[in-house]
């Protein structure tokens, strides 16, 4: 599997870069309810190190390291990301805004710093791509200070499980859908609900860990949700261009036949996972 999702998340990335920020910020696009909110709710629960020097670990095209920045308001931010595209979108904005962030292009299972650096980082809607979630832990671990704090803001459990469920359904004896199929299993596969982060928490070495989950049930119009959400996208993009017509036909006739008066639901299901570097 790994090899497989990394080049997926590359693919997808690559081709929602330059659309990103229209979609899901509040500060670059149209969202009412986008990154920036989710990344504060990620930083409410962190305490500000006195020289901050903080990481933004899958920052994407920078929306989470900003709002890292405007919280800290103060110290170095720096931003990592597997993605160049979404890196070179990062560049791009920080320069728009006056931002001086350091952005790196980065495997969280093999990050570009040395040890004992960050005496903070956070990852926002990210944890739920890292393949090998024990190993990015560690790593992420490894480049910590000791006393230094992370945060995941990330979806997991049952997260958007109606509409999983109904990709599953709709491609599942089609050929045609194969690859789509498997980008969906992909997915559920990688999805980790509280007990296991807080086990791999520990496990990396993290200690006074902090994990909780909320339900978010949202009606949505399936035609804009499939088409902006970045979660379908990722699966989608393993579609070639011919066949994504066919599915994107077939998924959204389904959504509107299992839709109530007020929309399609889905359920967002959100973990936030905190852990500690030991300071002896
Ligand atoms: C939904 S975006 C979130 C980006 C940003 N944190 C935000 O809040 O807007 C997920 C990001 O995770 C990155 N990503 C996925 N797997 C990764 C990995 N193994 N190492 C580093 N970044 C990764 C993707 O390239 C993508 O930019």
């Amino acid at each position: 599997m790994p090899d497989r999702v990394r080049e997926r998340i590359l693919e997808t990335y690559r081709q929602i870069a330059e659309t990103y920020d229209a979609e899901v910020s509040e500060r670059f696009g149209v969202s009412r309810w986008g990154i920036e909110s989710l990344t504060g709710m990620l930083l409410r629960e962190m305490k500000v190190p006195e020289n901050p020097v903080a990481l933004d670990i899958a920052c994407g095209t920078g929306l989470s390291t900003f709002s890292l920045a405007d919280y800290l308001g103060r110290g170095d931010v720096h931003g990592v990301d597997l993605s160049p595209d979404m890196v070179r979108k990062a560049v791009e904005n920080a320069e728009k805004i006056g931002y001086d962030i350091d952005f790196r292009e980065g495997d969280v299972e093999k990050l570009p710093y040395p040890d004992d650096v960050f005496n903070m980082a956070i990852s926002n809607m990210s944890f739920q791509f890292f393949i090998d979630k024990l190993k990015a832990l560690k790593e992420i671990h490894r480049v910590m200070a000791p006393g230094g704090r992370v945060g995941h803001l990330f979806g997991g459990g049952k997260h958007f499980a109606q509409l999983i469920d109904l990709c599953l359904e709709v491609s599942g004896d089609d050929p045609h859908l194969r690859e789509f199929h498997e980008a969906v299993e992909d997915v559920v596969r990688l999805h980790v609900d509280l007990e296991a982060v807080q086990g791999l928490l520990w496990e990396a070495g993290f200690r006074k860990p902090l994990v909780y989950g909320y339900h978010r049930v949202m009606n949505v119009k399936p035609e804009a949700f499939w088409f902006s959400n970045p979660y379908p996208a990722y699966w989608r993009a393993s579609v070639p261009e011919e066949t994504r017509v066919k599915l994107d036909d077939k998924v959204i006739s389904e959504m509107r036949e299992r839709s109530g008066p007020r929309g399609f639901k889905v359920t967002w299901y959100t973990i936030q996972a905190y852990g500690s570097k030991p300071t002896g």
